[in-house]
């Protein structure tokens, strides 16, 4: 173990170090599994679609110098680790422990009961450091990759929703997944330029970018579980995304579960990316 740097200092972000966040945030994750290119509106616009604050922020500091900084969305009893990083110089002496510590501390006096973070699966260095502040994996996530395909039927047409009908039924079918993805502004930012469809118990919204088609959201009630909506669903949206001429589809952030995994294999999709939700009670 490196020696702890007692002079790094746990400051909260203040608007005139905007610039020094955007920094940390764009050195600490060049290395990172998905490079960020940060900037002040990348920044912003993130945290305007999870809800977050810029009061909670915390930037660790070496004589002035910004050198790391975590970003809990505090939700009630509830709170979201939306981001921390160390520039590579300064990792390994504490410092990603020391803004957790500090994070866990700001949450507390705010009457938060629970954390949860996600981490992707290979990200060995930041899970040990969840696994040693007390934190245990709670499940899995998965983003996967695809061609879209036409079908021929697919149950019951799905109508267009409105955005009032989308935010209920993703509240619903989202009631249970983590607290992340209830949030209204994000599923708020990702309406705007998709579409959305809806058939009794479910919903999914399809966006086409050019080649490039997305499934940013698919739900399906807790009561119509199980019936083959969220399937038929899929096939909906593979088959407007290929009449839309794209060529690949991905889907984000699903649960690692059985009728996924049979879903993903019967469109052949691929998984690119796991993430790991990770939980501690306060
Ligand atoms: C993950 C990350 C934030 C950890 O920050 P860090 O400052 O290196 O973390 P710490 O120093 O507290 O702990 C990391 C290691 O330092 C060791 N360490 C050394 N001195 C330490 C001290 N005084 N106190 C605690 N740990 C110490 C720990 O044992 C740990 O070793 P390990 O990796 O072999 O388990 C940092 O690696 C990072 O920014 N990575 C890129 C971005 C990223 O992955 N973010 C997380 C996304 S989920």
């Amino acid at each position: 173990m490196g020696q702890e740097r007692e002079d790094i200092r746990i400051e909260k972000l203040t608007p005139e170090r905007l610039d020094h966040l955007v920094k940390v945030q764009e050195e600490a994750f060049s290395d990172y599994i998905i490079p960020i290119k940060s900037s002040k509106e990348f920044f912003l616009d993130f945290q305007r679609s999870v809800g977050g604050d810029l009061s909670t922020v915390l930037l660790a500091s070496d004589a002035g110098k910004s050198v790391g900084y975590i970003n809990p969305v505090i939700d009630g009893k509830e709170a979201w680790i939306g981001g921390i990083g160390v520039i590579p110089q300064y990792r390994s002496s504490g410092v990603g422990t020391k803004l957790m510590r500090s994070a866990e501390e700001l949450c507390r006096n705010r009457g938060v009961q629970s954390i949860t973070l996600e981490v992707i699966d290979g990200n060995d260095r930041a899970q040990r450091m969840y696994e040693r502040l007390g934190f245990s994996a709670s499940r899995k996530f998965l983003s996967a990759e695809g061609k879209p395909t036409r079908f021929e039927g697919f149950g019951p047409q799905p109508k267009v929703a409105s955005f009032s009908e989308v935010l209920y039924l993703h509240e619903k079918s989202y009631m249970n997944t983590c607290w992340q993805r209830r949030k209204r502004a994000a599923v708020i930012q990702s309406a705007k330029g998709a579409e959305s469809y809806k058939v009794d118990g479910g919903f999914v919204m399809i966006r086409a970018v050019q080649t490039s088609g997305f499934i940013p959201f698919l739900g399906v009630l807790p009561e119509a579980r199980s019936r083959g909506i969220g399937t038929a669903l899929a096939k909906y949206a593979l088959t407007k995304l290929w009449d839309a001429g794209v060529f690949k589809v991905a889907l984000y952030n699903v649960n690692e579960d059985l009728q996924t995994q049979r879903m993903l294999d019967e469109f052949d999709f691929k998984v690119t990316m796991k993430q790991i939700e990770m939980k501690k009670e306060l």
